[in-house]
């Protein structure tokens, strides 16, 4: 069976209480049960979700020596100015998939850039809570 991490960046912590108008009302426990009843045993997850900078960075270098088939990443704030994530993310060999669940190209123009997408094979963004399923679902079939 295939095995995927899935990493969150800040803030995501806070999901259902956050801006719930662009953001849902689910909360980051509730995307997770979703994405996993939908793959419904067919791929295994790991979650993690931090809120420093740093700690992304060392669970991505982990990664490097761990086995999984693909990265599933939602850097938060962090994608539109972290060089460190980026740089981290280079290191892998797998596939890394960004996913946003906002349009962020109808938001700010500060959230158009997506930095740490440079490094991702594929993004996705404004496709909600359907968006860990769906990076997970192309990386299967
Ligand atoms: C986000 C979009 C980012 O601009 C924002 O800072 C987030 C969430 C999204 O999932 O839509 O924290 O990554």
């Amino acid at each position: 069976m295939k095995k995927f991490l899935i990493i969150n960046g800040p803030n995501l912590n806070m999901l259902g209480q956050r801006e719930p108008e662009v953001y849902g009302t689910n909360t980051l426990e509730d995307i997770e049960r979703f994405t996993n009843e939908k793959l419904a045993g067919s791929a295994s997850t790991e979650w993690f979700q931090s809120n420093v900078e740093g700690e992304i960075v060392g669970r991505i270098q982990k990664a490097h020596s761990e086995n999984y088939d693909a990265l599933v990443i939602n850097p938060g704030g962090y994608a539109h100015t972290s060089v460190a994530i980026h740089d981290a993310l280079k290191i892998l060999k797998i596939p890394v998939i960004e996913v946003h669940l906002s349009q962020v190209y109808k938001r700010e123009e500060f959230r158009h850039t997506l930095l740490t997408a440079k490094a991702a094979s594929a993004i996705m963004s404004g496709l909600g809570k359907h968006s860990y399923y769906l990076a997970i679902y192309s990386q299967l079939h």
